[in-house]
């Protein structure tokens, strides 16, 4: 079975801020662990390039539509390599291919009689590209994420047959397992037992989008068109795109990784959209909290933005996704503030984790010949099973994504032998010739432990896993068989020690 999971496609109204890398970067050490463990996963990004907000952000920098998502279009593109981004497939919703299946899904639902002509009348956000049914009462009528004035519509529109699929959708979200967390799905079991309400899904007066095939002048609301992005994606490679060639790749998809304020969306639309094309609905939706700045949502139309590449050149990408991942719940906001980053990142990996590892390599070298301890004992069966136990708490975190939380597993262990090791002392013990045995134990025992550190880091951190793997001997990893590496004791004693050098180097708070 195929691992397919995706994330939102951003909007190219400018180019990738921290928050779209930050559901990005989830999306990234969740598919490398997939991977790790044997999967098959389809990572499916990409941008979503049409509608109103669109429109008018190429408008006013004087440049056509086309011009200008290409433009951002190639910086998200490269943005995703700068990162190391593991994607295999990147959707632009402009492309023809899109176009294709968009036509022919409309088709379908068209065919199941859930499509009419109506009038559409309310308040909208750009930013959202959204109606929003309760502004706010102030004569601006704000949006409450944007802080931008809505603007009143009335047009004549194509309806989707939302409340038809009351039913359907109610069972969907009963399940436990389709929204997660919790609180979000009871966000949404609120909001849709208030009743589901029809959706526009054309727009007159919109020229930057597809064109809707039977109704001259109407093109496809942006939503409608982006979500199908998603089953494109799959058939990318193919040259007759189709939606039975886009299912046939691996849908429905496994995840959909969203922000929560697209939950709606992607809980509620998007399955309903799907069962009335005769379509499987995606196994789970994970809403993530927000990344703010003092409290407010990071945002490009707020303009409180955090420069990813400014963070990715100062600090490199270990320490940026260490506390993106580590330092938030997946499904909580979190605010991004600069001093508790360093802190984070010097704690948890400089001290923690690198320096256990060079000091310990170190000693290993001037004691046992630049080599790791020979004559031991691979099985000592207080860190077989402590290992265990850690290997088995960071598979179950991940497999229910609480990522998080296995970065936690990773470091509590690392604290765990930091003690072992100040509490054993070898720099004491070595000075007395009767304890050699045991200083080549607590080595052997530390070096280990660092080699499945840096194995459990792999799809968190590959680049600081690399090094330490690196550190430990030049250790090469395949990475078919991650799983098989993942026990006690397949350190080779006797293995000789490159010359230590520092994996990660301690920030000065600025
Ligand atoms: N284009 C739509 C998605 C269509 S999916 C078929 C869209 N794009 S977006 O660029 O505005 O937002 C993309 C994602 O980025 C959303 O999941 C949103 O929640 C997320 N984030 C935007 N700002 C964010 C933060 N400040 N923090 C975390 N995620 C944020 O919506």
């Amino acid at each position: 079975m195929t691992y397919v999971i995706t994330t939102p496609l951003y909007y190219v109204n400018d180019k990738p801020h921290l928050g779209s890398v930050y559901t990005t970067l989830i999306c990234d050490t969740i598919a490398k662990y997939k991977r790790l463990r044997g999967e098959k996963v389809i990572f499916i990004t990409g941008v979503d390039e049409h509608g109103l907000k669109i429109q008018r952000t190429a408008n006013e920098k004087g440049l056509t539509p086309e011009k200008h998502c290409d433009e951002i279009a190639n910086i998200f593109y490269s943005n995703w390599t700068n990162w190391n981004i593991s994607f295999d497939k990147f959707i632009r919703t402009s492309s023809n291919h899109h176009l294709s299946i968009v036509h022919e899904f409309y088709k379908k639902v068209k065919d199941s009689n859930d499509i009419y002509m109506g009038v559409q009348k309310g308040w909208y956000c750009v930013g959202c590209e959204e109606f929003k049914d309760n502004p706010d009462n102030s004569p601006t009528y704000q949006c409450p994420i944007h802080k931008k004035q809505l603007e009143w519509k009335n047009e004549e529109n194509l309806f989707f047959k939302l409340s038809k699929y009351q039913k359907e959708v109610e069972e969907l979200i009963n399940d436990p397992n389709f929204i997660e967390p919790k609180e979000r799905r009871n966000e949404i079991k609120n909001f849709v037992s208030k009743g589901l309400k029809d959706f526009s899904i054309s727009r007159t007066n919109l020229k930057w989008g597809i064109s809707v095939p039977d109704k001259k002048g109407h093109t496809f609301y942006v939503w409608f068109d982006a979500l199908l992005g998603y089953i494109s994606a799959l058939s990318l490679n193919e040259s007759n795109p189709s939606l039975d060639a886009s299912i046939n790749q691996g849908w429905p998809a496994s995840l959909h990784l969203i922000g929560k304020d697209i939950l709606r969306f992607h809980a509620v639309y998007w399955p309903a959209m799907l069962i009335s094309a005769g379509i499987k609905t995606p196994k789970k939706v994970l809403g993530h909290g927000f990344l703010t700045r003092d409290g407010m949502k990071m945002g490009k139309s707020i303009g409180n933005v955090l420069d990813p590449s400014i963070l990715l050149s100062k600090y490199g990408e270990d320490r940026v996704r260490w506390f993106l991942l580590k330092d938030i719940n997946l499904g909580s906001d979190g605010d991004f503030q600069d001093k508790r980053f360093v802190d984070i990142v010097n704690n948890d990996l400089a001290n923690t984790i690198g320096n256990l590892l060079n000091r310990t390599t170190s000693m290993s070298r001037k004691w046992f010949n630049n080599s790791i301890p020979i004559e031991i004992d691979t099985k000592d069966s207080i860190f077989l099973e402590l290992s265990q136990k850690t290997i088995e708490s960071y598979n179950n975190n991940f497999e229910n994504y609480y990522i998080s939380q296995a970065c936690n597993e990773i470091l509590n262990f690392a604290t765990k032998i930091n003690l072992y090791l100040n509490d054993e002392k070898p720099w004491v013990l070595i000075k007395d010739n009767k304890y050699n045995n045991k200083v080549k134990q607590i080595i052997y025992n530390v070096l280990e432990s660092n080699r499945l550190i840096a194995l459990l880091l792999m799809p968190i951190l590959p680049e600081l896993s690399n090094r330490i793997l690196d550190q430990l001997g030049h250790i090469k990893i395949d990475q078919d068989r991650w799983k098989e590496y993942l026990i006690w004791g397949l350190l080779n004693p006797g293995s000789s020690l490159p010359k230590p050098l520092p994996v990660i180097e301690k920030l000065e708070y600025e």
